[in-house]
This record gives structure tokens, C-alpha cells and sequence, in this order.
């Protein structure tokens, strides 16, 4: 039986939601993650210092007892963001992070920016402040393919904010394309890769039907680019980091309206891990979980080890979202009735 034992991993690209789900569903994160960013696109965003620490109070009051687990907020940008809030909630650490959705982009972000250069000014303050920009790297101009959405962002959007701010701290959030592992790594900005864009590529949406299971925004794109985005995370190289994207949806939602989002918190170390093992990477796990994103965010590692050890993981068709006594609904995960070969076998002090 192989065994790896690495630094906690955080994740740094992690949706929490609110209400019986955040309470069923955040305990697969903080059992073994040090820290998760929390993306803001709740029901009504987090747009203010004062609903960001409500946010992070009713985070804090769901995690199981004894936990250490740490949530970072960040604040959704829309046109009208107040720059003194977003300066002063960063400089008070309320908020770790701004988030970026254009409007409409994606799962609640009506509220979204739909001019981004009316927020250059705010750049330029977050850029002075080392305040983090994250990006959902998406067009929304219904006129460009939805496959082509993330190529066209990089290059209409992206490529001149980061010329006209080259100290501003980015990260594009769920790359998607060969396109955006090659932008990453020439203009010195971060990215996270999910575990499901590593394993799936666009015909998975199409597999059996029209499957929403694998329906997430940005879309998975052609087999070439999940290769490209597999030799990218397994590379150990600084810019690529860990972020799950886990964005539950009560599987009645999922199948009546096709909401985009994969939930993948209860399988996620395990599914990098399958990933960086056929790619024969397993030495540079560590760095893309547990050291690249803390070295991009200047914050120190997690202290504590977890242990993690190969051996047949079934993984669950449903898990069940409680409210009291009361199943309220479920939510597949990602791998769902798939054996894995890896599972966390614990903390390691
Ligand atoms: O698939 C996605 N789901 N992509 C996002 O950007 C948002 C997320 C969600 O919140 O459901
Ligand atoms: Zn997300």
C-alpha cells in the first residue's frame, strides 16, 4: 500500500453556499483543508465588510466542533463597488480577496461588472494595497461561442489588465484551456485547476443525454486542453494551485434548470491525487495543494500533516442534505459510484 504524507492543503477557490446546504456540506472541506477562499456569489452577493463578516460568522458557527479550519471572504465586484469598503475590508482582514464575475457569467452573478474598465481605478488601489483580483475569466457577449469564452476573455479583458497593472495580484480562477495554462505562465499571475476539469472533458456533458452532472462554467473544452491543463497542475510549477470549484446544487435544481456547478469537496484530494498518479507526479502533489497557493498569497503553510494512503475508495452515489431531521435534498458528487484508488487516511501531527 503506497502512502503520501503532505502539508494540509487549502483551497483556494471554494463555494460554501448558505443554509442546510453550507451546513451539511462544509465539513468535507474542513476536515482536511487548513483554509478555503469562500467565492462571495451567495443569493444576495457579498458586497460590504459588514455582510462578509455575517457571512463568515454563519461559516464559522457550521463547522463541526473542534475545528481549526479558517474561511477567507472576499468581495464581489460589481459596477458600483464601493472602493473605500473593498480598500478598508482588506486592510482590516475581513477580506482576503475581490472577486470578479462579469455579469452574468455564472450561478448568481446577475450582480456581476459589465464594464470592467470602470473598476481600473479600483485595480490600481488594489494593485498599490496587494490586494488579490480573482478572476472569473468568462465573455458573457452572447455573439462568442461558449467554448471560446475563456480565449476571447484573455484577450479582450485579461491581457490589458494585467499589462496596465503588472504588480496587481491575479489569479484566473477554474483554467479551462491550453490557451489560459500558457497566459498564466507568461504574464506572472496565479490560476487554480479544479479536480473535474483534470478528468473530464466536454463530452461528458453529452455522455448517456444531455448530462447536467457535468455541466460547470467555464465548460469542459476538448480532450487537448484537459491534457494541457494535467501537465500544468502536475508540473509543480509556482503559478498553478489548488481550487476546487466544489459548487453544490440540490440535484432537484441541477436536473430542473441545469445549474452550472460540480461538487467535488467529498472526493477532491483524492481525484487530484488519481491525476498526479497516472502522470506519474505523485512528488509534486504537495506543491500544488498544500505550498504553491500559500507562496502566491504570502501566507505561511499549514503546520499539520495529512496522511493519505492508496487503497480502494467506493465513492457515494448521493450525499444527503439534512435540515434538522429531514432530508431536504441530495447532491452528487463528483466520481459519484466510481471506485477511486486514493483516500485520506487522517491527520498527522
Ligand atoms: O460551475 C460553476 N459553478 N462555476 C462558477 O463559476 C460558479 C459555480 C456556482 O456557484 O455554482
Ligand atoms: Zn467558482
Amino acid at each position: 500500500m503506497k502512502t503520501l504524507t503532505i502539508l494540509k492543503p487549502d483551497d483556494w477557490h471554494l463555494h460554501l453556499r448558505e443554509g442546510p446546504v453550507l451546513k451539511n456540506i462544509i465539513p468535507f472541506t474542513s476536515e482536511y483543508f487548513g483554509r478555503a477562499i469562500v467565492m462571495p456569489n451567495t443569493k444576495i452577493p457579498i458586497t460590504s465588510i459588514d455582510s462578509a463578516i455575517s457571512y463568515k460568522k454563519t461559516i464559522v458557527e457550521a463547522l463541526p466542533g473542534s475545528s481549526k479550519f479558517e474561511p477567507l471572504m472576499t468581495m464581489y465586484l460589481t459596477d458600483e463597488a464601493d472602493k473605500r469598503e473593498l480598500i478598508s475590508g482588506f486592510k482590516n482582514n475581513v477580506f482576503f480577496a475581490a472577486k470578479l464575475y462579469p455579469a452574468n457569467a455564472t450561478t448568481n452573478s446577475s450582480y456581476g461588472v459589465k464594464k470592467i474598465e470602470n473598476l481600473y481605478e479600483i485595480f490600481e488601489l488594489m494593485q498599490d494595497s496587494g490586494m488579490p483580483l480573482l478572476i472569473h475569466g468568462e465573455v458573457t457577449d452572447t455573439e462568442v461561442d461558449v467554448f471560446d469564452r475563456e480565449e476571447v476573455f484573455i484577450d479582450r479583458e485579461l491581457s490589458p489588465i494585467a499589462k496596465r497593472f503588472p504588480k496587481l495580484k491575479i489569479v484566473l480562477e477554474h483554467i479551462t484551456t491550453s490557451y489560459a495554462v500558457d497566459f498564466v505562465q507568461e504574464n506572472n499571475i496565479g490560476a487554480t485547476i479544479t479536480p473535474h476539469h483534470l478528468h473530464i472533458n466536454r463530452n461528458a456533458m453529452f455522455f448517456g443525454g444531455l448530462n447536467s452532472d457535468f455541466y460547470c462554467l467555464p465548460v469542459a473544452k476538448r480532450e487537448k486542453h484537459r491534457l494541457a491543463l494535467r501537465k500544468a497542475a502536475t508540473s509543480g510549477k509556482e503559478c498553478f494551485f489548488l481550487g476546487t470549484d466544489s459548487a453544490p446544487h440540490l440535484r432537484k435544481w441541477k436536473a430542473f434548470c441545469g445549474c452550472a456547478g460540480i461538487f467535488n469537496s467529498p472526493v477532491a484530494l483524492e481525484s487530484y491525487l488519481t491525476v498526479f498518479e497516472e502522470e506519474n507526479a505523485l512528488d509534486n502533489f504537495e506543491k500544488f495543494s498544500s505550498l504553491n497557493g500559500p507562496k502566491f498569497y504570502n501566507v505561511p503553510p499549514n503546520k499539520e500533516r495529512i496522511k493519505l494512503v492508496s487503497k480502494p475508495n467506493k465513492i457515494v452515489d448521493f450525499i444527503d442534505v439534512f435540515e434538522q431531521e429531514n432530508i431536504v435534498g441530495q447532491i452528487k458528487p463528483l466520481h459519484a459510484g466510481e471506485t477511486l484508488k486514493w483516500q485520506v487516511d487522517g491527520i498527522v501531527n
